[in-house]
């Protein structure tokens, strides 16, 4: 197993791609804290593992620099290391154009989006630093590339999340830690689950799935494999990428 006696920290783990992140690398090996700001979320992602044994749960707001700082202090205390970071938790702005944006909308859209990685990845380089080495992993967007993918807030903070993936990469890689950006596309988790009904459908969303190569939503799964691949040493030469996952959706 690839990652036996590695721990890894996936936050947004009780749902969607965060639980499958989870489950992948508990299946691979490793010790996985599912942290998530609903703790019953996250206590059910550990309680449905085939390997529960090899996870736990943990209660953060990623937002919030006391708890993030509280939650790495508590992983190290009781695990001695962290070798994977999954910066996985994030909120949708349901596409609200700027001019309709409350500063409460984008203050809280940024705080997860963005500020989270950020506050995740400055508690932690410290550890791998240590260490001398460690991954990390931000789940960004193809709003880190385009636009209607989200609001003005969304997008502008997947862009964010991007930027800060590339500077942390060229910041800490010659010390031994990769940062990379998975961009997904439309996928089947909590967060999209109200598009796929008849009153939450939006027309932008629906046109370009049926136009994907693809031709379909994405799975959580398939998120998973790849940041299985990335937090791997088969990724070993790959630092600051963002990894389009989108079945095709960007490429017109
Ligand atoms: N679903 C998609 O189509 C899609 C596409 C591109 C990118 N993304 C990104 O993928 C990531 C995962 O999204 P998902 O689709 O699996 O969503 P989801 O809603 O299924 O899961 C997100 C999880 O994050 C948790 N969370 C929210 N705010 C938090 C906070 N402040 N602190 C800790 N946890 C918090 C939620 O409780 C939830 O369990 C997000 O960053 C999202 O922006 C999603």
């Amino acid at each position: 197993m690839k990652f036996e006696g590695r721990v890894a920290l996936v936050t947004g783990g009780g749902s969607g791609m965060g639980r499958a992140m989870v489950e992948e690398f508990a299946a691979e090996g490793a010790f996985v804290v599912a942290v998530d700001i609903n703790k019953q979320a996250a206590t059910e992602t550990v309680k449905g593992l085939s390997t529960p044994d090899r996870a736990s749960a943990a209660v953060a707001d990623v937002s919030s620099p006391e708890a993030v700082e509280a939650l790495v202090a508590d992983v190290v205390r009781e695990h001695g290391r962290i070798d994977i970071v999954c910066s996985n938790a994030g909120v949708l702005d349901d596409y609200t154009p700027a001019h309709e944006t409350s500063i409460e909308l984008w203050n809280r859209v940024i705080g997860v989006n963005l500020t989270g990685p950020f506050l995740i990845s400055r508690a932690v380089v410290p550890v791998m630093l240590e260490q001398g080495r460690g991954v990390i992993i931000n789940t960004a967007s193809i709003s880190a590339f385009v636009a209607g993918g989200g609001g003005a807030a969304y997008t502008a903070s997947k862009h964010g999340v991007l930027g800060l993936t590339k500077q942390l990469a060229f910041d800490y890689g010659s010390r031994g830690i990769r940062c990379n950006a998975i961009c997904p596309g439309a996928i089947q988790t909590g967060m999209t689950e109200h598009l796929l009904t008849a009153e939450g459908r939006n027309p932008h969303v629906d046109a370009a799935i049926k136009g994907t190569p693809a031709g379909r939503w994405g799975k959580p799964v398939e998120i998973a494999k790849l940041a299985s691949f990335l937090a791997s040493d088969d990724a070993a030469f790959i630092h600051g990428a963002g990894y389009l996952i989108d079945g095709g959706w960007t490429l017109p």
